[in-house]
């Protein structure tokens, strides 16, 4: 049986993980400033994480939500004493399209209305309603296809005032990535988040942050969101979540009431992913991962800043972007092959940067010496050619 192709896929294999560096099936070392897609937070293969999964998986992996779970409510304790948010209520889901869709499902449920508002550039996940919040024509099916979301143009707060005053009303939920990823590191600026709060209050619509990407510390504070000073209603999370065991979750305002059978799973909330999302949670405490983000972060923008060849670096700690000029448009390329280095991308000039909040100064530095390096070798190898 051959893999379903929906991947373009560098010829990698790697076999091997540890901190920020990954290896190859030869022994060949990269530093891993992708981490995996934002999901890496505490490291790959961190020892307390190893430890903890294994523990768990000797005593029980899984059982039905039939039952109760009691490491479900330790993640929850842990969970309101990190993020803040101390009367939310949890819901855990898998990954970060479910989490949407719970989002988006549960916010109908409780306004009793269809609409809802997503912005240009937004990429919210890849189930029938998170996509058809998705900016992607190419990712949504004929079937997702629905009159009931409406994309207005993010950042652009004249536009979404002027929307309000006719369809207001009609609006069951605000979906906002406070840092978009997939759309090129955009930061939403706070008076944006904080004219989507009023609205939401003055319309009963409920405020989604999409947490998936910049949450769970990476931008320096628990959720993006919070650098604007505003509480969502729902915050969605997935990918740092679990370090790379799959898990997601919604934090619930309380006055968003539950009711059986309105939301379920098979899978979320299992034991063994539990175990991970706590292991995680107990070596960001520990680590003072979310204030080294922010160190971290700080040093990685203010030096790329002064980096001559790169434009436009941008972003909150470690959720950092930066365009590439066409004359040095293989430079994500030559990072991999030649200096043994992953980044993210966003298209069509994007470089993404997603380490483990855990990278070291020195790691950080390994980077900007490459980054550097490299670019002189294309500027140089280009002016040969000329
Ligand atoms: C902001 C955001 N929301 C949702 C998702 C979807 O998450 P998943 O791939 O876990 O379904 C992503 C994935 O990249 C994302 O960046």
């Amino acid at each position: 049986m051959k893999l379903f192709d929906v991947y373009p896929i560098n010829d990698i294999t790697i076999t091997k993980a540890q901190g920020s560096y990954v290896w190859d099936e030869n022994g060949v070392q990269y530093l891993d400033m992708y981490g995996g897609h934002a999901v890496i937070s505490i490291g790959h293969t961190h020892p307390h994480w190893v430890k903890r999964i294994e523990e768990q998986l000797e005593k029980i992996a899984f059982y039905s939500n039939s039952v109760r779970i009691p490491i479900q409510q330790q993640l929850a304790e842990k969970l309101s004493k990190l993020s803040g948010k101390e009367d939310y209520q949890l819901f855990l889901v898998n990954s970060g399209a479910e989490a949407n869709e719970n989002a988006l499902k549960l916010a109908s449920f409780h306004t009793g209305k269809k609409k809802i508002v997503a912005f240009s550039k937004s990429f919210h996940g890849r189930t029938s309603l998170a996509v058809a919040a998705t900016d992607n024509p190419n990712l949504v099916a004929p079937v997702n296809e629905t009159e009931n979301v409406d994309f207005l143009p993010f950042n652009d707060e004249a536009t979404l005032k002027t929307y309000f005053q006719t369809k207001g009303k009609d609006v069951a939920a605000i979906i906002v990535e406070a840092i978009q990823g997939v759309g090129g590191i955009n930061v939403a600026s706070e008076s944006f988040l904080q004219l989507i709060r009023r609205l939401c209050d003055q319309n009963n619509a409920v405020f989604i942050a999409d947490s998936v990407q910049d949450g769970y510390g990476r931008s320096g504070k628990f959720f993006a969101h919070d650098h604007a000073g505003v509480n969502a209603d729902i915050y969605t999370l997935a990918k740092g979540m679990g370090n790379g065991f799959p898990i997601g979750g919604i934090l619930i305002a309380p006055h968003i009431k539950p009711k059986h059978h309105m939301l379920g799973t098979t899978f979320g909330g299992n034991h063994l992913a539990c175990a991970a999302a706590l292991a995680v949670l107990e070596v960001m405490e520990d680590e003072k991962l979310i204030e080294m983000a922010k160190q971290r972060g700080m040093y990685l923008i203010n030096r790329l800043k002064t980096i001559d060849g790169i434009q436009n670096v941008r972003g909150r700690g470690l959720m950092i972007g930066f365009d590439v000029p066409e004359e040095i448009k293989d430079l994500r390329k030559k990072l991999l092959y030649d200096f043994n280095i992953f980044t993210g991308e966003a298209k069509p000039n994007v470089i993404r940067l997603l380490p483990s909040l855990a990278i070291t100064r020195k790691q950080a530095d390994e980077f900007l010496d490459a980054l550097q390096e490299a670019i002189a070798e294309i500027k140089s190898a280009s002016e040969v050619e000329a």
